[in-house]
């Protein structure tokens, strides 16, 4: 039990990588609060809170980490796992409000969670943040100037808090997954792509080790970063692409 009794808000807690996620910090024995936009089907338990909240909204933030310290009595960890993609655009066809729901959903949550986290954290001397970035941040693929833009965001984000919070005792990492088999991938496609024969032509085979990340694949990175083996760790951003960074 590599979590036991830690208490986790994991955000895009519905989607792919997050119900994997949810899953393994449960089996690690950690109490999880998992906001997404929807939460129709997640089954509340004495260890698991669903909340429903749209994390670029200020007033929903809030609640989402006074309902989870209020059934959980503490925060320790915080794991953004929440975003959306960007299917690729020329620059010139990309529109003022594209790029600011794309940066909003995966740069101004990622401030707007920590804000709310950290106080929770600064007064139990101790607590960890993780949020999900994307190799491609250093791996550009043509059309996703906003998608990556933000991405970059995240991790700059991430180590001026490491810096700021290590004084605390709050570690603050950064995991980039490489393209990963979730609902997400196919939306990477210029519009009038076919998504089946881009996963095997363009995402697949730019992994060295010839397959996509899998959700577990991250979820495994997230349960390391979040628990006391990497005690030491902080600042780090941890490539789980198998091998696209290179
Ligand atoms: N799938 C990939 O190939 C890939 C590659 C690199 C990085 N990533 C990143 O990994 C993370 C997880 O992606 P995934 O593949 O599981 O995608 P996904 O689409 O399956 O899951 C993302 C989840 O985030 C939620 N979400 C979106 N906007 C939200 C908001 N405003 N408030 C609350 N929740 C919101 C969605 O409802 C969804 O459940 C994302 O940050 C993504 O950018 C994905």
């Amino acid at each position: 039990m590599r979590l036991q009794d830690e208490v986790f808000v994991v955000t895009g807690a519905q989607g792919g990588m997050g119900k994997e996620t949810v899953k393994r910090f449960l089996e690690e024995g950690a109490y999880v609060a998992a906001v997404d936009l929807n939460v129709d089907g997640a089954e509340k338990t004495d260890r698991l809170l669903p909340i429903a909240g749209d994390l670029t909204k200020e007033e929903d933030v809030a609640r989402i980490f006074s309902e989870a310290n209020e059934a959980f009595g503490k925060i320790s960890g915080l794991v953004n796992i929440a975003g959306i993609a960007q299917s690729a655009t020329p620059i010139e066809e990309v529109s003022l409000g594209d790029w600011e729901k794309i940066m909003s959903v995966n740069a101004t949550s990622l401030f707007l969670t920590s804000r709310e986290a950290v106080p929770y954290m600064k007064k139990q001397g101790e607590g960890v943040i993780v949020n999900i970035a994307s190799v491609s941040m250093v791996r550009p693929r043509p059309g996703l100037n906003a998608y990556i833009a933000s991405k970059g965001a995240a991790v700059s984000f991430s180590q001026a808090l490491a810096i700021e919070l290590a004084e605390y005792g709050i570690r603050v990492n950064v995991v980039n997954p490489g393209p990963a088999d979730t609902g997400m991938l196919g939306q990477f496609t210029s519009k009038d792509a076919d998504i089946e024969t881009t996963k095997d032509t363009v995402f697949k085979k730019s992994v060295p080790l010839g397959r996509l990340i899998q959700p577990i694949d991250i979820a495994n990175s997230l349960v390391y970063l979040c628990s006391k083996e990497s005690a030491i760790v902080t600042g780090s951003v941890l490539n789980v692409d198998g091998g696209r960074g290179i």
